[in-house]
């Protein structure tokens, strides 16, 4: 088996949490039993690009247990928990002889080996050891769907362009391996392409990507968007980001919130549950907007709505969570006051400027420990900065716990079965899951947290006009 990770010898510590993790993870367990037996995702090659947690730890595990050969990467450079990456790989094997799913991820990989690793998830073996391609992808982000859709349109096009034709520094790498992989075969993303039956897309700004390539018509196969499943995004990406952000601060940096005043870029779902992290800790916490119905929402929560222009001088704590790009700029860093904390809890590092924040003349950077920086400036003044602007709940602590990861990998799952399995009703397209999976998704979950559910008597299901049994809610109705 190939796979790369730090250090198989943390597999019995990873094995360890991932039990843990079970026992707070119903859905997914309850995937193994009611799926376990039948194996609707046997044939099922899935390439993995997600953050390598121990959660995801559980997800894959998952997917292998439906009948799924499994090849995994993770979504970020500094997201990876080694112990869960060495348990995933190891499985029932033994450090000397693993058994489980290959892995390629390790905590604090360089951009090159990222955009590497992440074209590994492609290389899946046939019975006889000849490679074959993946038919399914499970993506957060949209990495590896970027792969197989750029690689395609290159050969298309007969050729990549030269690295010297951007000055992102990640898309050169991207442009890199695609160039080695058309060195090799000319037609290497487009079979790929052509063989894969459909994605699962994890998270908003993966989404944005699919929703954008199918408007254009370059989309290569269909998608589901999980994350528009309500029992994701209106859980994970909201009270998951109420817990992991602060534990992200905390961990990173130690510094006494209460009494500070922390800005929060972004009152989406995100931004909602960051908003609230750091006003139950105490914080003064101020909120910015451009869309005014999220700006009122933010007003009616309690929080000042203000620009950043307005509050950067004094604010003490500034987190992003647009999912959009240039958020925090030079002018902001130049304006913010000493020992100010920066970080970012969207998908990418582009909601801060850190080229344009490294290229400041005289600036130092200095490595507090790895993933928190101060970065000194020629007067002395000192901002400290997060993961390196990259998504600081899981660069600087562990991501979302079990629980909240349950219900959005619950989706993957069965968003994963619905595609291998049903694929004739999902022309290319982008697809979120039918109501009655997504009620059925925050069903598998109010046992363990002892919720008593009310049922509809007849009378009342037909006063509403809905089943006894749901779904409850029309499409358009917003929870
Ligand atoms: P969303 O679309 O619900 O919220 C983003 C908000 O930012 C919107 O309300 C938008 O109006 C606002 N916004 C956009 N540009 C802005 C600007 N220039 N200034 C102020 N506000 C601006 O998206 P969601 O679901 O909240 O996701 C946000 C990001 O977080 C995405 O990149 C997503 O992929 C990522 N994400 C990260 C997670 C994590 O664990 N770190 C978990 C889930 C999502």
């Amino acid at each position: 088996m190939d796979y790369k990770v730090a250090d198989l010898s943390l597999a019995t510590f990873g094995r360890k949490e991932l039990t843990l993790a079970e026992h707070e993870m119903p859905g997914l367990m309850e995937m193994r039993r009611r799926y376990g037996a039948s194996q609707p995702l046997k044939g099922a090659r899935i390439a993995g690009s997600l953050h390598m947690t121990i959660q995801t730890g559980v997800l894959i595990e998952t997917l292998t247990a439906l009948g799924a050969d499994v090849r995994w990467a993770t979504c970020n450079i500094f997201s990876t928990q080694d112990h869960a990456a060495a348990a995933v790989v190891v499985g029932n094997g033994t450090v000397d002889a693993p058994a489980g799913t290959p892995v390629f991820a390790w905590k604090g990989e360089s951009l090159a080996e990222y955009w590497d690793e992440a074209e590994k998830v492609f290389q899946f073996k046939d019975s006889e050891g000849n490679p074959i391609g993946p038919n399914m992808i499970l993506d957060d982000g949209g990495d590896i769907t970027l792969l197989v859709h750029k690689g395609t349109e290159f050969e298309k096009a007969g050729a990549v362009p030269g690295q010297d034709s951007t000055d992102n520094e990640e898309y050169k790498e991207v442009l890199r391996v695609l160039a080695r992989s058309l060195e090799n075969d000319a037609t290497y993303w487009t079979n790929i392409g052509a063989g894969i039956k459909g994605v699962t897309e994890e998270t908003t700004t993966g989404v944005l990507r699919l929703y954008d390539r199918f408007k254009d018509g370059s989309l290569l196969f269909p998608a589901i968007n999980v994350n528009d499943s309500v029992t994701k995004s209106k859980f994970d990406n909201k009270y998951g980001c109420r817990h992991s952000l602060i534990d992200g601060i905390n961990r990173g940096t130690d510094v006494m919130i209460a009494g500070k005043t922390a800005v929060i870029c972004g009152y989406g779902d995100v931004g909602k549950g960051s908003a609230e992290s750091l006003r139950g800790q105490g914080a003064r916490v101020i909120v910015t907007e451009i869309d005014p119905i999220c700006a009122l929402q933010a007003a009616m929560d309690g929080y000042e709505v203000k620009r950043l222009e307005s509050v950067v001088d004094f604010a003490d704590i500034f987190i992003t969570t647009t999912g959009n790009f240039d958020i925090i700029r030079v002018e902001h860093f130049q304006r913010m006051k000493n020992q100010a904390i920066v970080g970012n809890i969207g998908h990418f590092d582009n909601e801060i400027d850190m080229a344009g924040l490294a290229k400041i003349e005289g600036i130092v950077k200095d490595e507090i420990k790895p993933q928190v920086h101060q970065w000194i400036f020629p007067d002395g003044k000192k901002i400290i900065v997060l993961s390196e602007g990259r998504l600081l709940n899981l660069g600087n602590a562990t991501g979302h716990p079990s629980f909240v990861m349950s219900n959005s990998f619950t989706n993957q799952v069965l968003a994963q079965i619905e595609i291998f399995t049903k694929l004739e009703e999902y022309p290319i397209g982008v697809y979120v899951l039918p109501k009655h999976l997504d009620e059925e998704v925050a069903r598998l979950h109010l046992d363990a947290i002892g919720v008593e559910l009310t049922e509809l008597t007849q009378a009342q299901a037909d006063y509403l006009g809905v089943p006894v049994e749901g779904p409850f809610k029309s499409d358009h109705y917003r929870y």
